[in-house]
């Protein structure tokens, strides 16, 4: 019997480099993204590495980023940032998309779904809508 793969295996490391690269390029233009987008840094170059270091090691790959930055713990890097069920929501189209754009197999998309899920859902720390849905101050200052 065939062992099962990683989806390291399946894409490669240039293949997670590319879908991380696809992943911020979608975020910096797609609409329905602008909320997450406008939360991180201008250039987006330096997330690129940092999430493709995170999932090459996270898919099953070498621990890149355990091994930089001593941690793999996704909760702490986010807290500074607000995330609710919008924002979770938003990061996860743009992996949608930088799937389908990179052409990720089905076999792959269907193996990454529930734990993409997981893990988004973990790093959010707010129920609810965003904060510019909820409060009229912000909506009022535009
Ligand atoms: C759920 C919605 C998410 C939002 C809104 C979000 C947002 C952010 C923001 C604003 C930063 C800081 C960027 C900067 O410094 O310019 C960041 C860092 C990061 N995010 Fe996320 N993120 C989300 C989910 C995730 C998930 C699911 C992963 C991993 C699978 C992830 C991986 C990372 C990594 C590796 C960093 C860098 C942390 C460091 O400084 O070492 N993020 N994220």
């Amino acid at each position: 019997m065939q062992e099962a793969q990683t989806p390291y295996q399946l894409l490669g490391e240039e293949g997670i480099r590319a879908l991380c690269n696809a992943f911020y390029d979608i975020m910096d233009t797609l609409p329905e993204a602008a909320g997450v987008r406008a939360m991180h840094a201008r250039d987006l170059a330096p997330m690129k590495e940092k999430l493709a270091e995170y999932l090459i090691g996270w898919m099953g790959g070498p621990p890149l980023y355990a091994d930089k930055y001593g941690s793999v713990c996704m909760t702490e890097p986010h807290e500074p940032y607000h995330i609710g069920p919008e924002e979770r929501d938003q990061w996860l189209l743009c992996m949608d998309r930088a799937l389908e754009l990179t052409g990720a197999s089905e076999e792959v998309v269907a193996m990454l779904k529930i734990p993409l899920f997981r893990i988004a859902d973990a790093v959010r720390n707010r129920e609810g809508p965003s904060a510019a849905a909820t409060n009229p101050n912000i909506i009022a200052a535009g």
